[in-house]
């Protein structure tokens, strides 16, 4: 009798807790991304970047072809630290400063990214952040070339959320 009593008191407090959380949690927005395409290796010369927009068509981002040489790269609240790259390479980033929300630019001289607000500098490498206030790494946007050369925007490496848009959950698109 006792043990039925519990059982059933259980019910009671249990019940009205999940109903309420049921109605109480709101889904995640969810973008899919779609692979979008960027440029061919051939429009965008040694040293130079363009800009594109993804994975909204008005979030900004920047493709950088980077050329062989020094760059500096991790947080420098830590220690930033040299790494040398031998080869070109593309690299692509959301250009939203993750501080507040200025455009970040791509300074081939410099091979860093400068946000204009603040004075914060991001590295060409990956994104993590060379000097300023910014709290965290630009997002790196994940790229895909393909045998014609040409180059797609396919989801993030790194360094997500996006500045703005932190409530929002991403999902790749996949070849299945
Ligand atoms: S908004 Fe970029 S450094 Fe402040």
């Amino acid at each position: 009798m006792a043990k039925g009593m519990i059982a059933l008191s259980t019910v009671f407090v249990i019940t009205p807790f999940s109903t309420l959380y049921k109605y109480l949690s709101v889904p995640v927005p969810t973008i899919r991304i779609k692979r979008t395409k960027v440029a061919n290796r051939s429009e965008v010369s040694v040293g130079d970047a363009i800009r594109f927009k993804f994975p909204t068509d008005d979030r900004p981002a920047v493709l950088i072809h980077l050329e062989p040489g020094e760059y500096k790269y991790g947080d420098y609240r830590n220690e930033s630290q040299v790494k040398v790259l031998n080869n070109d390479e593309f690299v692509a980033y959301d250009t939203i400063c993750t501080h507040l929300g200025c455009p970040s630019n791509w300074k081939s001289s410099a091979k860093e990214l400068p946000c204009p607000c603040h004075g914060a500098a991001y590295s060409a490498i990956d994104g993590t952040v060379l000097k300023g206030p910014p709290p965290r790494a630009l997002p790196k946007i994940k790229l895909d070339i393909d045998d014609n050369g040409d180059i797609y925007a396919v989801g993030y490496e790194s360094g997500l959320p996006l500045f703005g848009m932190e409530s929002i959950a991403f999902e790749e698109e996949t070849n299945e």
